[in-house]
């Protein structure tokens, strides 16, 4: 049998993070060559993941400097790809979400004629500035690809409301997958400043904030609330792993350096994060990714967005807009602080992103699609 060989293309942290449980179930299945190309859009934020998850990349465009624009990412990853591409010859390429990688992936396999298979496709907030550029970004790529791995109902939905063109399946998103391997209870951590963290008798807020949207005024007013919160309640530890941006940490260090309870660390890897989050009170975010994962583990999370392309785990409850308004994100925050029946209402599991098969699904329907399977893989039931 000739195995189909699928290049899966990555090169940030949050794509790197939801592809490897995906790469593992590929390279174990004897139906598919699995090859990586990582872009290196991230550098350290992305080996950490490849080490944990113990992933080797056949190609490395270590496409990153300092201060990249998109412009200078899309196109160094769009050069990289065309050589990559061509010397691969892959059958597929798989690319994620809705960063300037996928987006320069899925059009450097379409200029080679080899198809894309989209995973984590069909999310929208039908701003076209917001997230900025990931709308676009995953608007154009729901063009290019051939195969659409949709997480949720709504996902599938808009893609079919848009009229995309080749097949679309409902498989989970596959940060749910990779959350069985990394959240343990007895999880020791490597960081010392969270080792000493008394998770018992402090309330632990998980805050990140690093979208290019939020950039200027809006998280000077978040991190000023957050400010406002670490003086307000004595008993409150706020442990915020920076983003290594440099635009990220200057306001980082402006608004909250020295600030007393604020725990101000560099990123921390995946399996830290995890277990953080899993032992927080909330977590406080603009990351996509921890919108998925915090309900999950049965954790509130306030959104320091004006929208969510995730409305999911706000329709359950657990998650809830907050905006980016100084006086809105205190008064989000001082709820949940003070009034134990609203953070009760907020702190229940709930999975309607996943149920930890979404990888296999997605190998299911790549061999289907290549005439390697005969039945079309059943799709994702939350409820189920
Ligand atoms: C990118 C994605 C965003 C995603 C985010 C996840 C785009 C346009 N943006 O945004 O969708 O949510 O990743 O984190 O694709 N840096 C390092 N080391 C690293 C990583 C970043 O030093 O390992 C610094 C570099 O100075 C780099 C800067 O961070 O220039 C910004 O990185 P970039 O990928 O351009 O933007 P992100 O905000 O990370
Ligand atoms: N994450 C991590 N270390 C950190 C912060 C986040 O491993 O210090 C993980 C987090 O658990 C999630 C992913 O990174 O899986 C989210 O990435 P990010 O917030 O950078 O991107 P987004 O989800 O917004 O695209």
């Amino acid at each position: 049998m000739k195995k189909i060989k699928v290049m899966s293309v990555f090169g940030t942290r949050p794509e790197a993070i939801k592809m490897a449980p995906l790469v593992q179930t590929l390279a174990q299945r004897p139906e598919f060559e699995s090859i990586c190309c990582l872009t290196g859009q991230h550098r350290e934020m992305l080996d950490s993941v490849m080490q944990i998850f113990r992933l080797t990349a056949q190609y490395d465009l270590n496409i990153m400097q300092k201060q990249q624009t998109l412009s200078s990412i899309t196109t160094r990853a769009l050069l990289g790809m065309e050589q990559a591409l061509q010397e691969a010859q892959p059958d597929l390429v798989l690319v994620h979400g809705d960063t300037s990688t996928t987006f320069a992936g899925a059009l450097a396999a379409f200029y080679q004629k080899v198809p894309v298979g989209h995973v984590e496709a069909g999310l929208r907030t039908y701003d076209r500035y917001s997230p900025f550029p990931e709308e676009m970004n995953r608007t154009l790529v729901s063009d290019i690809a051939a195969l659409h791995f949709a997480p949720t109902s709504a996902n599938v939905d808009n893609l079919r409301r848009e009229s995309v063109q080749g097949e679309i399946f409902r498989t989970g998103n596959t940060v749910i997958d990779a959350m069985r391997t990394t959240v343990r209870p007895d999880y020791r951590f490597a960081t010392a400043e969270l080792n000493e963290l008394d998770f018992k008798s402090r309330r632990v807020i998980v805050l990140t904030c690093h979208r290019r949207e939020n950039y200027g005024q809006p998280m000077h007013d978040i991190l000023r609330a957050v400010r406002d919160v670490a003086e307000r309640y004595e008993d409150v530890e706020i442990v915020y792993p920076v983003h290594l941006s440099p635009a990220v940490r200057a306001c980082a260090q402006e608004e909250l350096g020295g600030v007393p309870h604020v725990h101000l660390i560099d990123p921390v890897d995946v399996e830290e994060m995890h277990n953080l989050m899993a032992r927080c009170c909330f977590v406080m975010t603009d990351s996509g990714g921890l919108q998925e994962e915090a309900p999950a583990l049965g954790k509130p999370v306030l959104v320091l967005r004006r929208e969510t392309e995730r409305p999911e785990a706000v329709a359950a409850g657990t998650v809830r807009l907050a905006g980016v308004a100084h006086d809105d994100v205190l008064r989000e925050v001082c709820t949940l602080l003070d009034d134990p029946a609203a953070y009760h209402r907020m702190a229940h599991a709930v999975n309607p992103y996943g149920d930890g098969h979404a990888c296999e699904r997605i190998a299911d329907a790549i061999a289907w699609h290549f005439g390697l399977r005969a039945e079309r893989p059943a799709d994702f039931d939350p409820a189920g």
